[in-house]
């Protein structure tokens, strides 16, 4: 089995207008993540997935795309971004580009022209139909826009400011491979896929995910574009199972390195039911069921998985699933030991590495996502309840994620100079920041930084099996087997204290958050604790 550099690789996130602004405008920049490479170096990551910097009216935030060629003005220009490669290749640090490739920004000169103009070529880049069916937007409402000119409707899975791409139509899929060379010939170390289980819809048949064309684009744009090159791609693919993730990432199939799933995430909400009605207690027993089929079915050389908590559409997950309390450090490494050590890529979203928090929302004049946005004005519509709502926005809307990375305690976090950011930056900025986590050897970014290394160092982590331990129902352990190298992972998933009985003998502590011996000899995990052992062979 080949190894690429990304099966040891560990990826950071950055979502740029939140990262660190340079010029006091208040929203973060190609300047500002520049200044913080020596920050992400010495956190040892070994790529930067950038969320999108391209020119874009920002309905979005950048996830719709008016030129795929052009650095958003806000965020700087080409030579900017130059120097970015430039600077973090210089570190040895690889930059993933996010592809947004199933939907444009209404803007782009393709759907300008393709409106203006309904005998251009540009028409069928995107779905036109004279009916409209009952597909719902993602973002609430009809995904079908109508379009006074023509007297047709376009399809538009997220906002009405970005419409689907016809990825039937071959000179749509050429263009979009030529803009993918132009970004690899820049040097970049991959793509991180928008929705790319999206691209081979049938809206006819009511079909957005997963449809039949999907895997046969993946092999085209493959060959067209990133298979000869070593970069790493990753498919965002809510609905993949580990037979669907095979599919993509299986290397004879040539398709992707590995899809982001989300099952485990979909435990954040009730079953079946939108994610706003969130979950108020995590099923930690469902969770171990989740991550042990990802991990025992996808084995090397059959697929590879990703590893995450956070991204930048998700709740921070100290506050959903972890303590923001007095174990607010402890849950946090906990929740990194725990997931760093499975098999597959980590990702460490922004903020993650310090224990960022969700942001208290008071009220909606606070908010900036389009989708939190158009929750809440349907649900005032239907007559529903402005703190219920503002309730579901506090735990689960996407902006908690996105205020001002914490750098330090000065004025607004150190993030920017602005008397107002985009977002407002965290309350709890005094306390929580890089500066006072870089300070103290006990931070959560130290137990980040050790994990990160030791994927750089352990081959075990990449091939070595996964099993699964009976424990009690809050207690997650599990042993990575590679002949007769065991290690063993144990976490208390809570904030109460948990029996754990072993036997296993071991020699070595590779990475912990507690007193390894006071918990051996009592039998008993004290409030998330958690531990990596090498046994004894
Ligand atoms: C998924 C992205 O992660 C999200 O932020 C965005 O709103 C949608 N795709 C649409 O591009």
């Amino acid at each position: 089995m080949e190894k690429h550099w990304w099966h040891k690789a560990t990826v950071y996130q950055i979502y740029p207008k939140s990262f660190k602004d340079s010029n006091g405008d208040g929203i973060g920049d190609l300047q500002g993540i520049i200044s913080q490479l020596d920050y992400l170096q010495k956190l040892g990551i070994t790529a930067i997935w950038l969320s999108p910097v391209y020119q874009s009216p920002m309905d979005d935030n950048g996830y719709d795309i008016s030129d795929y060629e052009v650095i958003a003005d806000i965020f700087g220009n080409m030579a900017d971004m130059e120097e970015l490669l430039d600077q973090a290749n210089q570190r040895h640090i690889k930059i993933v580009m996010d592809l947004v490739v199933n939907h444009t920004s209404d803007e782009h000169t393709w759907f300008v022209e393709a409106r203006e103009n309904p005998t251009s070529p540009e028409r069928d880049f995107y779905i036109w139909r004279d009916q409209l069916n009952d597909l719902d937007s993602i973002f609430g409402g009809s995904a079908w826009q109508y379009d006074q000119k023509s007297g047709q409707y376009y399809l538009h899975f997220f906002s009405k400011k970005q419409p689907d791409l016809n990825w039937e139509n071959a000179q749509l899929r050429q263009k979009v491979y030529d803009m993918m060379n132009f970004w690899i010939a820049k040097g970049i170390g991959g793509f991180r896929m928008d929705v790319i289980d999206m691209i081979g819809k049938i809206p006819d048949q009511g079909i957005s995910t997963n449809g039949p064309k999907l895997h046969d684009y993946l092999k085209e744009m493959n060959q067209a574009t990133f298979g000869k090159h070593d970069l790493m791609t990753v498919g965002e693919t809510w609905g993949a199972s580990p037979e669907i993730a095979k599919q993509y990432s299986n290397p004879d199939h040539h398709e992707l390195s590995m899809v982001f799933q989300f099952e485990h995430i979909g435990l954040q909400h009730k079953p079946d039911v939108p994610k706003w009605d969130y979950a108020k207690e995590l099923d930690v027993p469902a969770l171990k069921a989740i991550f042990n089929k990802w991990q025992t079915q996808l084995e090397l050389g059959q697929g590879w998985n990703s590893l995450f908590w956070n991204n930048h559409d998700l709740p921070r997950v100290l506050s959903i699933w972890g303590d923001t309390g007095v174990n607010r450090v402890k849950s946090a490494q906990a929740l990194a030991i725990l997931l760093h050590l499975m098999r597959g890529t980590p990702y460490i979203y922004q903020g993650e590495e310090i224990g960022m928090t969700n942001y208290p929302f008071a009220d909606l004049e606070q908010i900036d996502d389009i989708e939190s946005l158009n929750f809440a004005h349907e649900a005032l519509e239907k007559g529903q309840d402005m703190a219920a709502i503002m309730d579901s926005i506090r735990m689960i809307g996407r902006d908690n994620a996105r205020t001002p990375m914490q750098w330090d305690s000065t004025k607004q976090a150190g993030f920017s100079s602005a008397d107002k950011t985009w977002l407002p930056v965290n309350p709890n900025y005094q306390s929580i920041n890089v500066q006072a986590a870089l300070a103290d050897p006990d931070s959560i970014f130290y137990t980040y930084q050790k994990l990160v290394q030791l994927r750089k160092d352990n081959d075990w982590l990449i091939d070595a099996d996964f099993e699964l331990l009976e424990t009690a129902d809050k207690v997650f352990a599990y042993k990575r087997v590679r002949g007769s190298e065991s290690h063993l992972v144990v976490v208390n998933f809570s904030n109460q204290e948990q029996n754990f009985a072993w036997s296993d003998s071991f020699e070595d502590i590779l990475i912990s958050n507690t007193d390894v011996a006071v918990a051996l000899n009592k039998q008993k995990l004290q409030a998330w604790d958690a531990f990596c052992l090498k046994l004894t062979d």
